[in-house]
Formats: C-alpha cells, structure tokens, sequence
C-alpha cells in the first residue's frame, strides 16, 4: 500500500510541476542602447486571473535632459488584434505614441520613474486573451538601456495546483484497493499455473 502511494505521489509532483511551468512564463532582457521605437519583450496566454510582475533595473537614458517628456516610454500590453488598430491609429495621427491609445493596456510609464534607475511593478490582467508585453519608446532619438525581468502567470494556475494537492489523500486512499485488486489477479493467475503444472 505504502508502494503504491509513493508511484502516485511522484506522478502527482510532477503534474504540478508541470502545470506550475505551463502557467508561467518567465523572461530575462538585457536592452542596450536600443533606438527601437518599439521593443516586443515576451508574450503569453492569461486566463481571467492573469498577472504580469515587472521588474525593471538599471534604467538609462541617452539624453539626460530632465525636460524630456517620459510619458513617451513604458511599457504596455497589448492583443495582437488591438495592436493592428493601434498602428492604424498611428497612421491615420489619431495618436502620436502606442502609449496614448485606449485600445492598449499601459502597464509603466516613465514618468513614474522620478529620477529612479529601477521599478518594480504588478498589473492585473482579467481577460482571457493572448498578450504580448512591448517596450515603446516615442522620444525623438533617445536610446533606452535597462535589464528587464518579466513574469507572466495565471493565479489559475497555482489554483489548480492546491487542487491537484488536494486530490491526493483520495489517491492514497484508492490504492490499498487497486493493490488488492492485482494481489487477486497475480493470485489467481499463479493458482491457474499451480493447476496446469500438477495436471501435465
Ligand atoms: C543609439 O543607437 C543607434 C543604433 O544602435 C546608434 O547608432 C547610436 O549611436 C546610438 N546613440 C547614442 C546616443 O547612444
Ligand atoms: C518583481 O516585482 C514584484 C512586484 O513588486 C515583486 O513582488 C517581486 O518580488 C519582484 N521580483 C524580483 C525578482 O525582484
């Protein structure tokens, strides 16, 4: 009994384990003297539970200027959908920077940086959609450094974890009878064997 309760264990780890990684999805960016006005960092698939942990270090920028408008960097999320919008929106001068449209989510602006090098922040995301999580930058040539650590998950995720854990003690209780249920068949098959041999 103890046997097959130590199986189940193990395989239950690993579905967590499993379930913790596909619900997450953790990237490390170095950006180095970057004049890109927009900068894709990652993507992922929130759930309705969906969070987005940003943490920004070793900001610098090219001009130094303290009358530079940093409402014009940050970063945003944004559906690949609303994305095709927002450029129409950038054609037609409905917008002058991807930070001023509704249609996109801005997670950080630099503004908030007062004079910072570093950031750390979370935002909520509650609806299910694909995501992609994009630096932008609308200064006039200015370039960005700065590492980037962003992680995206689904509290789902972690949900189904505990629920997983919690199917456990109803497992172990399963195996005492899936152990007798074998026990009975290995018996009977070696009682089958015991008659053949003594029949021959
Ligand atoms: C900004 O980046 C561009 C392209 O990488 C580079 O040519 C330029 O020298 C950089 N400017 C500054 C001020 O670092
Ligand atoms: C990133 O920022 C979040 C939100 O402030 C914080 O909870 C988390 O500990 C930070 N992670 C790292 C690795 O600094």
């Amino acid at each position: 009994m103890g046997m097959l309760c130590r199986p189940s264990l193990l395989l239950l780890l690993f579905t967590s384990l499993f379930i913790s990684f596909g619900f997450a999805e953790i990237r490390l960016a170095d950006i180095s003297s970057d004049d890109r006005p927009i900068i894709p960092v990652d993507e992922f698939r929130f759930g309705h539970t969906g969070r987005l942990e940003l943490n920004v270090s070793r900001v610098t920028l090219s001009n130094k200027d303290p009358d530079l408008d940093l409402s014009k960097a940050g970063f945003l999320l944004c559906t690949p959908d609303a994305w095709m919008y927002v450029l129409q929106q950038l054609v037609f001068g409905e917008v002058t920077c991807a930070l001023d449209s509704d249609l996109v989510n801005v997670v950080y602006d630099f503004r908030s940086l007062e004079g910072k090098l570093s950031f750390d922040t979370v935002f909520r995301v509650n609806d299910a959609e694909r995501y992609t999580l994009v630096f932008v930058n609308c200064l006039d040539q200015v370039n960005v450094s700065m590492t980037v650590r962003s992680e995206m998950y689904n509290l789902e995720g972690k949900e189904n974890r505990s629920a997983v854990e919690t199917i456990l003690p109803g497992v172990c209780f399963l195996s005492p009878l899936i152990y007798f249920t074998l026990a009975g068949i290995w018996i009977y098959i070696l009682y089958k064997i015991l008659l053949t041999v003594s029949r021959s």
